[in-house]
């Protein structure tokens, strides 16, 4: 399979370890393309805030390795726009296992590690943020569906891409803390809108 890789040349020595070492579990849903650009959305993110890069990008790489523990019955039901938030607990859950056994692997710090699992262990279903460092992984989190995740989810969703994108659009005030993702997010749709027009105009 081609790679559709990240600027890996962005990540460090460490986070690409991290990388590696995560990506047998981002092998369900579109799981690793998701992660690989919720980075490059947090690594935009890191410019504009006083947050620290170490607890970010690990969390990041890190948030939905639990996924690959959770039936793929569990895993649709809890991936619905309005999913039932009991179910995404259970990858909150077991992400906080995976993401412990291999941030003790690469030897990471365990003051820093303490962050990341916390950040990991609510990144879904616990509205109030920890601090900047947990508000940018929550917003590049979300910022994907806007963006390399929109076409991978319209497949799985009884919607059309239309829909998708005004119930995004919907979605942005409620969703985002920091008022840049929300810029993001609105450019990002409306380059979903292009991508449709020009799908509209493409020969079958
Ligand atoms: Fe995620």
């Amino acid at each position: 399979m081609m790679r559709r890789g990240i600027g890996t040349y962005r990540l460090n020595r460490t986070e690409s370890r991290i990388f590696r070492l995560a990506r047998p579990y981002l092998q369900v849903r579109d799981n690793e393309l998701h992660a690989q650009n919720a980075v490059e959305f947090a690594l935009k993110l890191l410019t504009f805030y006083d947050a620290e890069r170490a607890v970010v990008i690990p969390a990041m790489i890190l948030h939905d390795v639990g996924w690959s523990r959770v039936s793929e019955e569990i895993t649709r039901k809890a991936s619905r726009p309005h999913g039932d938030r009991q179910l995404a607990r259970v990858h909150e859950a077991e992400g906080v296992k995976i993401g412990r056994k291999i941030l003790e692997e690469v030897g990471y710090d365990e003051i820093r590690t303490a962050e990341i699992l916390a950040i990991i262990d609510g990144h879904d279903t616990r509205d109030e943020t920890l601090s900047i460092n947990d508000r940018i992984v929550k917003d590049s989190d979300k910022l994907t569906r806007f963006a390399k995740n929109f076409w991978f989810w319209t497949g799985q969703l009884p919607m059309e891409p239309e829909e998708l994108a005004g119930t995004l659009e919907g979605m942005i005030d409620q969703w985002f803390f920091l008022p840049e993702s929300k810029e993001m997010a609105r450019v990002e749709i409306a380059r979903r809108r292009l991508e449709m027009d020009n799908r509209d105009v493409a020969p079958k």
